[in-house]
């Protein structure tokens, strides 16, 4: 079985996505971690020597690589992995997908203490962020919602949310 967490940076997808994978006894990939090592660069020394554009191609690549490769996995994916090239579809058609969804408010109370190591949100005023979180969810939000499953994280712990999961999961998954 292979799953993918999506959802807008500070969802979550890799706290949820490690406690899942113990739970369910596969193997966890954060897709950028993957890229950073395979790069040997963080994504903000990506993002500032080769761009945005150029990210996104190695983001695509490493994206196929892994759901074409692996088997029984859970993959945590980048907050803009589901919107460039054709990456919603190769997640639908390779694993079980899962939007981990939250609201701009909660979102952005949690980005205000975790921007640093984020290239889009880094040089936003904690002041602003509210405002950029929402029209930005709102350009994204489409993709999310291709996922097959869709989890409300409001305030439920990761444990709580672990065990929401768990039942959607098909028993013989893609
Ligand atoms: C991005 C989210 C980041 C990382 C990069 C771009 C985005 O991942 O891939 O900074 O476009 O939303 P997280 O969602 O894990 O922070």
């Amino acid at each position: 079985m292979k799953i993918s967490i999506l959802g807008y940076m500070g969802s979550g997808k890799s706290t949820i996505g490690k406690d899942l994978a113990f739970q369910l006894g596969l193997d966890f990939i954060d897709l950028d971690a993957f890229i950073e090592t395979k790069e040997s660069k963080s994504i903000i020394e990506l993002f500032s020597s080769l761009g945005e554009i150029k990210f996104r191609k190695i983001e695509h690549e490493a994206l196929s690589e892994i759901l074409n490769s692996k088997k029984n996995i859970i993959l945590a994916v980048g907050g803009g992995t589901p919107v460039y090239y054709n990456n919603m579809e190769i997640i639908n058609n390779e694993s079980t997908s899962i939007y981990l969804r939250l609201t701009p408010n909660e979102l952005s109370n949690r980005l205000q203490k975790e921007k640093e190591k984020r290239p889009l949100i880094s040089h936003i005023k904690n002041e602003d962020l509210p405002e950029f979180v929402a029209k930005h969810l709102f350009e994204r939000r489409n993709f999310y919602e291709q996922a097959d499953i869709v989890i409300d994280v409001r305030d439920k712990s990761t444990t709580a949310l672990v065990q929401e999961i768990i039942p959607h999961l098909p028993l013989h998954g893609k």
